[in-house]
């Protein structure tokens, strides 16, 4: 539990074409209506500073070592938790995020191969070892994810290999196994609004938010 700020700090997890971010706008729809204050954002790119990152990141035409990458991405985190999460879980603000800390374990740590050490310090400095009370991995096999994405091009990590993506995946059901209190794990090649069920049921289950089971008009 996160005892030190009065919001909630929720992270959705999984790889390449999972579907979390279409599945947290109609979360956040069914929130508003029932009046739950959260904000929805992501890692990378919730932040001005972060956009700008994000770019970099993605495009298919940058040239990164994988230690740049990684730098990359905990610079984002470390304006991410200054400028919103934490500002916003002070407010008691139910936060909702597109990926965290457990991204970079997955891509840059069971994917590259970066010392998981290294990533675990890194990612202790740029959130200041902030955990969320909850994380949900919206699990879906490598080949099924890739093939649900925009057929106008993929973005420089969606472009990697199969072997990476198939080390992605495991390297979260690896995670999610080792932590079951925090972790909870959706089947996510189902359809959309089971899927949508699934997820507001665990929310509910954790935080028990009234009317968050009632469907959307
Ligand atoms: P997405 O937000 O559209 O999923 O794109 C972000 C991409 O960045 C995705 O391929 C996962 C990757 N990523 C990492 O490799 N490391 C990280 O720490 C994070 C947050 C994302």
């Amino acid at each position: 539990m996160n005892l030190k700020y009065p919001g909630k700090f929720v992270t959705l997890e999984g790889p390449e074409g999972a579907g979390k971010t279409t599945q947290l706008k109609l979360l956040s729809k069914q929130l508003e209506s029932i009046g739950c204050k959260h904000i929805v954002t992501r890692d990378p790119g919730g932040t001005a500073f972060g956009r700008q990152v994000r770019r970099i990141l993605l495009n298919p035409e940058t040239k990164l070592c994988s230690l740049a990458e990684l730098l990359l991405y905990e610079a984002d985190r470390a304006q991410h938790i200054d400028e919103i999460i934490v500002p916003a879980l002070m407010d008691g603000v139910l936060v909702l995020c597109d990926r965290y800390i457990d991204s970079t374990l997955a891509y840059q740590g069971y994917a590259r191969g970066i010392d998981f050490d290294l990533i675990g310090e890194l990612n202790e400095i740029a959130t200041g070892g902030l955990l969320p009370e909850l994380t949900i991995l919206f699990d879906i096999e490598s080949e099924s994810g890739l093939a649900r994405l925009h057929p106008s091009g993929h973005d420089r990590l969606e472009r990697e290999a199969i072997s990476f993506h198939h080390k992605v995946r495991q390297g979260y059901l690896e995670l999610a196994e080792r932590d079951p209190e925090r972790w909870r794990i959706l089947d996510s090649a189902r359809a959309m609004s089971v899927v949508q069920e699934d997820l507001r049921r665990i929310l509910h289950d954790k935080f028990s938010l009234p009317g968050l089971l009632e469907r959307v008009v």
